[in-house]
């Protein structure tokens, strides 16, 4: 079955066609810059040139960067205030006239490689942390989503993790990957003595240069920690899946 997957980010927003029982993306995904400042009207219009771009016809899934409950926006760190209190699903629906299902992005990520990735067939504790302009987090129970754990908003270095381990960080900071790796690190052990998960999958665009940071990141970490095998597409495949009832 042929979804469109759309993955709302603070700073892109890409989408792609996703076959739904083997999670290929069908065509070259689509990239557009988040619209700045990211507001309900400029987001919607966006979302309305990926469903022109493909032509597409059907169900639509979206992964949204903030907290949702039902379709309904709880926060939006990275993208307008105006979106909180807002039906997403119900304003992409009057937009386009398709059926939508709209989720946390990290949790779509999640879902995405839980069943196709790296977190295939694991049980245990898994949790997906995705860096990139926020830091996204997915948590999994024996195979089942707690969904948004926002664990990119905990406390490190008496400020939000996000603004200081992200990717986005990373850059506007100007930091070497060894500084940076250092700050993830900090940011996985907290994590760690948290949660204490099995399994640490960490995505995001970053995921493809693993090996510059990832060894470093993860020392000390009695979980084991992996890069994310759909890299940044995840986001995309997982949001098409959570259309299903029962993605996984
Ligand atoms: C948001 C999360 C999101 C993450 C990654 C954070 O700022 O609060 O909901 O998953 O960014 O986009």
């Amino acid at each position: 079955m042929k979804v469109l997957g759309i993955d709302i980010g603070g700073t892109g927003i890409k989408g792609a066609p996703v076959d739904l029982s083997s999670g290929a993306i069908l065509a070259e995904p689509l990239h557009l810059p988040t619209p700045q400042p990211a507001t309900v009207g400029a987001v919607l219009k966006t979302i309305q040139k990926v469903i022109r771009h493909f032509q597409f016809s059907g169900p639509v899934g979206v992964g949204f960067p903030g907290v949702i409950h039902d379709g309904v926006v709880g926060t939006a760190a990275n993208l307008s205030p105006g979106w909180i209190g807002k039906n997403a699903e119900k304003l992409f629906k009057h937009a386009t006239r398709l059926p939508f299902r709209v989720i946390n992005d990290a949790d779509a990520a999640g879902l995405a490689e839980m069943r196709f990735g790296a977190g295939k067939k694991e049980k245990g504790t898994v949790i997906l942390i995705t860096l990139g302009t926020g830091i996204g987090s997915a948590v999994f129970i024996q195979g089942r989503l707690m969904p948004n754990t926002e664990l990119g908003h905990l406390p490190l270095h008496g400020r939000d993790a996000e603004k200081t381990a992200s990717a986005k960080a990373r850059e506007k900071h100007d930091w070497g990957w060894k500084k940076w790796s250092r700050r993830v690190g900090e940011y996985l052990q907290l994590v760690e003595k948290l949660i204490s998960p099995d399994l640490i999958i960490v995505g995001g665009g970053v995921s493809r240069r693993a090996e510059k940071w990832l060894p470093r990141a993860s020392r000390g970490i009695r979980a084991k920690v992996v890069p994310a095998k759909l890299y940044n597409e995840a986001g995309i495949v997982g949001a098409a899946m959570a259309t299903r009832p029962c993605p996984l």
